[in-house]
């Protein structure tokens, strides 16, 4: 048999999380860049990133999501989306609000662009100036909301939630048909990176999280046909562990602001696995044969407990970033599981923090070299 056509032992990747730039006037505490950021000296050039597009498109990459930081930053934003429209890709831009004018709106529907999400900190420019550590910032993202709106381009509002806006959850899903969304993301924070320093003051209750569980499910009954809400629960309260990136280098990669194409967005925490750049390697080249792509793919990584366990093709053992900051050990079953032996340990571990109190965030550090 000829061996000139090399068929991969994976499928391609349908999505790709573009992070043009770490720069942001925000300062969430949860933030999931990383806690060494990227300065703007060292991000990829407009070129460079429509080289990327270009790649993932030949890759067979269907999604792309323009992300940051805050993507408005860049200067080219509007450039980088009408080349990756005209690619064929899909475009969505991922965005706090801060940085869009109106004609800047426009621009981007012109250039193409398909769906906005948009992050909100929470329902009241008190409560959600606090978290981003930026006043005025609500209202702008009130005002982009209707731009968005009025430029015909479909909305999914953004809600990152914890400690101190889990009981606001109701007046978020309200707040999004106001703001004419179709769909709602209510994500409970995960704690890598920046939020994993804030944990004391960000980890939600079990009370909390269950009450979050019930009310999201009266809410999809109350607005079914009017707004999808995807929903995100509390892991530490959950038995078992969420399918993290849907399964490890099984669906999508990120490109971070100097073009290091990583598993997942906290990837760089596990320090066994070194990740290579578009400078010097082919995106095809990193999905299909790179040592961090393939270190957890399929089950052959896994520890006996999952190997054996009927739930492998559900959950592919849970998050590796999660096992990584729990027991130090990528290739452990997720300590979320029920069934993992280090469960007890997070349950003390959660309560422990449930009745903690941490007066001050640790917000999130702007790019050194901006
Ligand atoms: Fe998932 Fe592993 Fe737990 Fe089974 S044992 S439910 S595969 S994490
Ligand atoms: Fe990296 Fe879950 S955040 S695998």
């Amino acid at each position: 048999m000829s061996d000139a056509i090399k068929i991969p032992r994976v499928p391609p990747p349908m999505a790709m999380l573009a992070e043009l730039t770490h720069r942001c006037p925000l300062a969430c505490p949860y933030c999931s860049n990383p806690t060494e950021l990227t300065g703007a000296d060292e991000e990829l050039s407009t070129a460079e990133w429509i080289s990327v597009f270009r790649q993932a498109a030949a890759l067979g990459v269907l999604h792309v999501h323009l992300s940051g930081g805050e993507p408005a930053a860049r200067g080219d934003l509007v450039e980088l989306t009408r080349a990756a429209a005209t690619l064929g890709l899909y475009t969505n831009l991922i965005t706090s609000g801060l940085g869009l004018t109106e004609a800047r709106v426009n621009r981007l529907a012109d250039a193409g662009l398909e769906h906005v999400q948009l992050s909100i900190q929470g329902v009241s420019p008190e409560s959600a100036d606090r978290i981003g550590g930026y006043g005025g910032g609500y209202n702008r993202k009130i005002a982009v909301a209707g731009w968005v709106a009025n430029a015909g381009m479909p909305l999914t509002i953004n809600a990152v939630c914890h400690r101190l806006n889990m009981d606001e959850i109701e007046a978020m899903i309200e707040l999004a048909i106001g703001l004419k969304a179709r769909r709602i993301e209510v994500a409970t924070v995960q704690f890598h990176g920046w939020a994993e320093r804030n944990k004391a003051a960000l980890l939600p209750t079990r009370e909390q999280a269950e009450q979050a569980t019930r009310t999201v499910a009266e809410a999809r009954e109350r607005y079914r046909g009017t707004l999808v809400i995807d929903y995100v629960p509390a892991d530490y309260h959950s038995k078992y562990p969420k399918a993290c990136m849907g399964g490890w280098g099984r669906i999508g990669m990120n490109v971070t602001p100097s073009g290091r194409v990583l598993p997942c967005h906290a990837a760089e925490t596990i320090p066994s696995l070194s990740f290579e750049t578009v400078r010097e390697s082919s995106l095809a080249e990193i999905w299909y044969e790179s040592g961090a792509f393939n270190a957890y793919r399929g089950e052959d990584w896994m520890p006996e407990l999952c190997r054996n366990c009927e739930r492998k093709a559900v959950d592919f053992g849970g998050c590796r970033c999660q096992a990584m900051a729990l027991v130090g050990d990528a290739s452990a079953t997720d300590p979320v599981c029920i069934r993992s032996p280090l469960r007890d340990d997070l349950t003390l571990e959660a309560n422990a923090f449930s009745v903690a109190s941490q007066a001050d965030f640790i917000y999130r550090g702007r790019a050194s070299k901006t």
